[in-house]
């Protein structure tokens, strides 16, 4: 593998991941790159799978308690939703705070603007709730968060922190934090550890729908920076690493072969077998929890969980 004349600082964000992710050992690549347009319509797919329960799971907790969480979370007037994608659980939320205190400022925040669309179409028919949709990317920067004044709900919903390392997820909240006053509130969606049976079938799904979305990275590197992958010689590989505590996904290369990159000048040689990891999806503990919102400057005052303790949405306030 080489890299050669093209410098990192005049790359783009995926050509910069790309490379760096691509040049190390093991090979990498971030899961943000996943949601291009194909990839966010292959993410929703995922949601209505059987296999894939966290959010059916999450739905019946929001279902039955979106009353009781934004009574906790003392009715606040603007609510920010990080990553909210198509916001079709955000619904719930909001319908509740229309009913127990009539008009509420609702902002989705993703990086896709398909998404945004969507959130705004499935939104309609709220009169109370006025849809304020942000393009950006959180896990970069918080700043919007300061510009709406509180009080402020934030939701992080779908175990989308798990996505992150422990330590980064707590530098995540840690930011968030920095944004946010006394009377602002988190509602965190975090998905539990299970047996593991469970945890890879959701993650390898009988109809290839996961296999497709982890290997639509490789589609939109082709086509994004002229690279001759060719996505069905790399199996999609799920894998519980139960020291983590977490769901790995791999693509792993069915053959030795190189790929070219024309857009950074370089070929990446797989070896057979070889894989790239593509993205950890934590499982957590209660212990876990409390870890990443202590070391992010929050204190958890409320946990709602499903009939089975699969998937917890924790209401958390900020602490000094
Ligand atoms: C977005 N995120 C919470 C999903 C998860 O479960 O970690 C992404 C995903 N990856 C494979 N299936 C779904």
């Amino acid at each position: 593998m080489r890299a050669t004349s093209t410098e990192p600082q005049q790359l783009s964000s995926i050509a910069a991941d790309v490379l760096a992710g691509l040049s190390a050992t093991p090979k990498t690549l971030p899961p943000k790159l996943f949601y291009d347009a194909a990839g966010s319509e292959l993410f929703e797919q995922i949601t209505r799978l059987p296999e894939y329960y966290l959010t059916r799971r999450e739905t019946s907790i929001l279902r039955g308690q979106a009353k009781a969480m934004v009574m906790a979370a003392g009715l606040p007037a603007n609510v920010i939703e990080l990553g909210a994608g198509t916001a079709i659980k955000t619904r719930m939320i909001l319908e509740a705070l229309q009913a127990q205190r009539g008009r509420v400022n609702f902002y989705p925040v993703d990086v896709s603007e398909a998404a945004l669309d969507a959130a705004k179409e499935n939104l309609r028919g709220l009169p109370e709730v006025a849809v304020h949709p942000l393009f950006a990317d959180y896990a970069s920067s918080m700043d919007f968060v300061g510009e709406i004044p509180g009080p402020r709900l934030i939701l992080y919903l779908g175990s989308s922190i798990g996505n992150f390392e422990p330590l980064h997820a707590s530098l995540l909240l840690s930011h968030l934090r920095s944004m946010l006053g006394a009377r602002d509130t988190l509602l965190l969606g975090t998905d539990m550890a299970k047996d593991a049976s469970v945890l890879l079938t959701a993650y390898d799904d009988a109809a290839g729908v996961t296999a497709a979305f982890n290997r639509n990275v490789l589609v939109r590197i082709n086509r994004e920076l002229g690279a001759n992958f060719e996505p069905e010689s790399f199996a999609h590989v799920a894998r519980w690493n139960e020291m983590a505590s977490r769901i790995e996904m791999h693509l792993e290369s069915g053959r030795a072969q190189e790929v070219e990159i024309r857009g950074l000048q370089m070929r990446v040689r797989f070896q057979r077998g070889e894989t790239i990891h593509t993205e950890n999806s934590y499982k957590f503990t209660p212990t876990m929890v409390e870890s990443i919102l202590r070391n992010g400057r929050f204190v958890r005052e409320c946990t709602w969980m499903d009939s089975r303790q699969w998937f917890a949405l924790h209401l958390a306030r900020t602490s000094s």
